[in-house]
């Protein structure tokens, strides 16, 4: 990292700054053995392509030249838009050149939304910084490496796989590469408001607003203004630079079918930050989930963040609200995000339009837990995510993990996260994705060390699928903790339009069937609060090579990838409808 220029924590709501949008065509390089960053000695060199070099003398020799590359859209995910990059895991090189004039007293934060999945980040030639990790955001100090006039920014996306990963080397999603969502020059004074959390109190007759500056600095002064509750206070910080107040107030709660969001201005010298923020209260009651006070069943359905139609990584209000609408179809009010943090434009889609939402770090499968490294970069995802979202009503859930295979390292990392988890946000459930795999003479019981942690027990089963083929109406379930419960994950593969006997695979009338029988039995589980079946639609999948019938796609959806209903899909929107 470049003297000057220094990674700063998340700093939030940027859609409510003043930024300049680097969005766009960037050119781009495809360097499978990294000859951009080391030399035929494998040390990195400072003479890489973050240089953006070009000739100064006829005889001088480079041998890359970002203006004369092809170029692809940011955000954007190479796989589907360059097709020889469709299976492509290694680096690429991407370049934006852009005019920039600095402003008088202002700071310019450079912000990826987020990155798939090791982003080394360069400015002008010089290193801003590097991040892991690629569905989080992060952002650069990088007021020193700017310049009056012609500016470049250079990024080396490497998406290729390693156990210490996370997620590891192994999962069921297609791992697009790129810079995969917004990129922004943030411009703030030089003391901001980094982060801020806006929520009911300790009654629903009051809210609670707390500010922290990017400085331990005392006596700035900061503006709360919620027109509609006739809230106009202004709030000193203290030593640490933070500050924080209880107001009166009565404000109409979110809820699915009330999804009332306020106006809000945080003002701090001549920053006016604006955000949307509604008010709610969740918790749990026994084998209850209570939003507002009142029982609710979480009608879900699990969703990876892909664009239909094969378009690849989502990352605009557009197309969460393609995918959220099809939720809608189903009857949901509750979508799984899966397995990783999504957008925030989704997120903030949902949040309009009255879903609630599940939001998961992909602590997937087998995850080094006895890595430090490990450790640090899941906790890093958590917080961030955390951070981001943590003013969205509608999130309700943070899971830190799917299917994890029981040992005491993985229960000590993931405790810990949990633990993490409530220290950052005591407001929320904490939950993931255990798993029941068998069943003793037709009796499924759910054992797992990390209920104690958390505040809903959930977990994936796949009768009638992977297992117990139409021995769904027989089982028994024991879930021994009186907590609420959630199946994260039950379903099938159905191709559209595939149609036979409903035990002939793949055809719609097995996954159908597979539905009727699995609704049925979850109605047998006491303590079931809500399901997120596995999945909305059809997703790509380097796992799925079934050909004439995957053909690199996991089939489980309840839509096709085109957006064409299975017969299942009745099944479940009765189902819900039946609620
Ligand atoms: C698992 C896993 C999913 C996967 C699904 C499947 O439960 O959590 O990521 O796609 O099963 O096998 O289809």
């Amino acid at each position: 990292m470049t003297a000057g220029a220094m990674e700063v924590p998340q700093v939030m709501n940027v859609m409510g700054r003043q930024t300049m949008s680097l969005n766009g065509a960037w050119n781009y390089i495809v360097d499978v053995q990294e000859e951009g960053y080391y030399d035929y000695r494998m040390n990195p060199y400072d003479w890489g392509f973050f240089r953006n070099a070009k000739p100064q003398k006829p005889e001088d020799l480079i041998e890359y030249d970002f203006d004369k590359a092809e170029t692809m859209q940011v955000p954007g995910d190479w796989n589907t838009q360059d097709e020889r990059l469709f299976f492509y895991e290694g680096t690429v090189w991407l370049k934006r050149s852009f005019d920039f004039h600095p402003q008088e007293g202002r700071r310019t934060l450079l912000y990826f939304g987020a990155v798939n999945y090791d982003a080394h980040v360069y400015v002008n030639g010089k290193k801003a910084g590097h991040h892991v990790g690629g569905f989080t955001p992060f952002n650069f100090d990088v007021t020193e490496l700017l310049k009056d006039g012609e500016n470049f920014v250079i990024v080396k996306v490497d998406n290729k796989r390693h156990a210490e990963d996370v997620p590891t080397q192994i999962f069921d999603w297609w791992n697009y590469g790129g810079i995969t969502r917004d990129v922004k020059l943030v411009s703030v004074s030089s003391t901001y408001v980094e982060s801020y959390q806006l929520r009911l109190g300790a009654s629903k007759n009051e809210v609670k607003f707390s500010a922290k500056l990017n400085k331990a600095e005392a006596g700035q002064k900061i503006g709360l203004r919620i027109p509609e509750l006739k809230i106009n206070e202004e709030l000193t910080t203290d030593n640490d630079g933070t500050a924080c107040i209880t107001l009166k107030a009565k404000p109409q709660l979110w809820s699915p079918e009330n999804p009332k969001l306020y106006q809000v201005d945080i003002v701090q010298g001549e920053e006016d930050l604006k955000d949307e923020i509604g008010f709610r209260t969740i918790e749990t009651r026994g084998k209850q989930i209570l939003l507002n006070g009142k029982p609710i069943f979480l009608k879900g359905i699990s969703i990876h963040e892909e664009k239909a139609n094969g378009g690849g990584r989502c990352n605009s209000t557009e197309d969460a609200h393609t995918l959220l609408s099809w939720a809608k179809e189903l009857g949901c009010n509750f979508v799984r995000l899966a397995h990783y943090p999504h957008n925030e434009y989704a997120v903030r889609e949902a949040e309009r339009m009255g879903i609630l939402v599940w939001s998961e770090i992909p602590c997937y499968w087998t995850i080094a837990w006895t890595n430090p490294q490990t450790y640090t970069n899941a906790e890093r995802q958590l917080t961030d995510m955390i951070t981001r979202d943590q003013n969205r009503a509608n999130v309700i859930i943070w899971s830190i993990a799917n299917e994890t295979p029981h040992s005491a390292p993985r229960d000590e990392f993931l405790s810990k996260l949990a633990k993490r988890a409530r220290e950052l946000d005591d407001s929320r459930l904490i939950s993931m994705a255990m798993e029941v795999t068998s069943a003793s003479n037709y009796h499924n019981k759910l054992q797992d060390n990390m209920n104690t942690y958390v505040d809903v027990v959930s977990f994936n089963q796949y009768i009638g699928w992977y297992r117990d083929v139409n021995d769904a109406p027989r089982m028994t379930w024991e879930i021994p903790y009186d907590k609420p419960v959630i199946v994260s994950e039950f379903g099938g593969g159905a191709k559209y339009g595939l149609h036979g006997e409903k035990n002939q695979r793949w055809t719609e009338e097995f996954q159908e069937n597979l539905y009727k029988e699995n609704t049925a039995m979850l109605d047998k589980i006491e303590g079931l609060a809500g399901t997120t079946p596995w999945i909305l639609k059809d997703f790509r999948s380097p796992r799925r090579v079934l050909t004439g019938i995957q053909d690199y796609y996991n089939m489980k959806g309840l839509f096709s990838d085109k957006g064409e209903k299975k017969k299942a899909f009745y099944v479940l929107r009765d189902w819900y409808a039946s609620k």
